[in-house]
């Protein structure tokens, strides 16, 4: 047998090094290199790919059985996905949860990982099947409080109040747990693995125990996996690997927007995006998205520009604000992006001074998406630059004017997916114009579309549209 060997593993790119090092030579991130034991599964000797070829030509079955198929003898509805009784939730997934798939719910704390996944577990429980929550964080009388504000308890919703992984595989022997939801993947533990509960180890060790589980038992288990600063997933890389499907919450705290998306999904497509809202009994459907989103716009107030975005199959209207004011004596010019990316705004800023002639020397420049959303498709560039070409001059865009498109480095306004969808939802909403890139088609009845071959024309075409034509 192979003699246990030491690697060094980083925790920010999950590469591997044969030495430690101050800084990993893969991703360049210092102090992220831990040790972790390089050792072989017990009984690795007689691991497939050590035994003699010969048994193979021999006919030896292979480990777990598996035998070759025709792919056209394959039952495509042996395994499909069942519905958490969350409409907006089962369109995300493309239906529902798949029974022995694993899935991690990513999120910043206090976004509502635990209150969600509590109404997924209420709700499959009360259509009487047997579920499990596994609560590493919270007691169980914690659990119980927060779960009776959310409706009445059924008898099938089933509680393990601890982050020990080896008494997991009890909860089978009785009532079989159709779904599992860990929470969180950081706070559980392997007794049999080394390292403190959220160590890379750890974290590695009890997913791989989860997945093997979920397929062994065909259940469906939810992971909550807590989220950096900096919006990466704690600990490696490799979790997103390990998993069939990731989602994310977003939201601002302050806010009761929240957004779940599909960032991967084995079994779907991914970028649907999920409207909740924070109420006092938990998360609820959004059915009118624009009293969160539009309800307090003041149409005709400089530096604000609607953006009819596109996530998955949905368009949606986004307000972009934006406010300009002069830079503090020699202090650097202030940059501030909240729901928009930091990046785009600062290349925006130089395209609109040095292609449209917007100045912006020596301004700060603080821009937002408003409702707590985050907006991240390149199709939102054009209304953000008008957005702060409108505060910096002082002229409002026409109120019923929307805009959308990518902005190039050189100034010209590109094509975006999706352009008959958002000038449809725009319409609907009411807005009767839309700045948009020149190879957009036409709108639906009622709907102005005015093409910007440049961040210039547009900038010029914007302030010149009368107001209420
Ligand atoms: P939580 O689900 O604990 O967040 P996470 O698991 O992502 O850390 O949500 C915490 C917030 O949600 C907390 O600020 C209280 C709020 N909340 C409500 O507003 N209404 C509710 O019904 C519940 C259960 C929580
Ligand atoms: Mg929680």
């Amino acid at each position: 047998m192979a003699r246990p060997r030491l690697q060094y593993r980083c925790s920010a790119c999950d590469g591997t090094a044969a030495r430690w090092a101050g800084r990993c030579p893969a991703c360049g991130e210092w102090n992220s290199l831990v040790e972790e034991a390089d050792a072989p599964a017990a009984g690795a000797s007689s691991a497939w790919w050590e035994q003699d070829p010969g048994d193979f030509r021999r006919g030896a079955a292979s480990p777990d059985g598996a035998r070759v198929l025709a792919l056209v003898d394959v039952d495509p509805n042996a395994c499909l996905p069942r519905p958490t009784g969350l409409g907006e939730l089962d369109a995300v997934l493309g239906g529902g949860l798949l029974p022995g798939s694993v899935t991690l719910l990513g999120g910043e704390p206090g976004v509502g990982k635990s209150t969600l996944l509590l109404q997924v577990l209420l709700a499959v429980a009360r259509q009487g099947h047997e579920v499990l929550l596994v609560s590493a964080e919270e007691s169980a009388a914690q659990v119980r409080r927060r779960a009776e504000r959310l409706g009445p308890l059924p008898a099938g919703l089933k509680l393990l109040p601890t982050g020990d992984l080896s008494s997991l595989p009890d909860a089978w022997r009785e009532g079989p747990p159709e779904l599992v939801v860990v929470d969180s993947v950081q706070a559980v533990f392997d007794p049999a693995t080394g390292g403190a509960p959220g160590s890379l180890g750890q974290v590695r060790a009890c997913t791989d125990l989860l997945v093997s589980l979920a397929k062994h038992h065909a259940a469906a288990f939810v992971l909550v996996g807590h989220v950096t600063k900096e919006g990466a997933l704690a600990g490696p890389r490799t979790l997103e690997h390990l998993v069939d499907t990731v989602l994310s919450v977003e939201g601002d705290r302050h806010h009761a927007l929240r957004t779940v998306r599909a960032v991967k999904h084995r079994f779907g497509p991914v970028g649907e995006v999920g409207l909740f809202e924070m109420t006092d009994a938990g998360l609820a459907a959004v059915t009118d998205p624009y009293r969160l989103l539009l309800g307090d716009r003041r149409p005709g107030a400089p530096g604000s520009a609607v953006l009819p975005g596109v996530e998955g199959q949905r368009a949606l209207l986004v307000e972009l604000q934006a406010l300009t004011a002069p830079s503090a004596g020699d202090a650097p010019c202030r940059r501030s992006a909240q729901g928009v990316d930091a990046g785009r705004l600062a290349l925006l800023i130089a395209v609109l001074e040095q292609r449209a002639g917007v100045r912006l020397t020596r301004t700060d420049v603080f821009a937002s998406a408003v409702g707590g959303i985050r907006v991240t498709e390149p199709a939102a560039d054009l209304a953000l630059a008008l957005a702060v070409a409108s505060a910096v001059r002082g002229r409002p865009l026409p109120p019923d004017l929307v805009a959308f498109g990518e902005v190039g480095l050189g100034g010209e306004v590109r094509a975006v997916p999706g352009a008959p969808r958002r000038l449809a939802e725009a319409a609907r909403v009411g807005f009767r114009h839309a700045l948009v890139p020149s190879s957009c088609p036409d709108g639906p009845p009622g709907m102005e579309v005015i093409h910007a071959r440049s961040i210039g024309e547009a900038v010029a075409l914007a302030c010149s549209v009368p107001e209420g034509a």
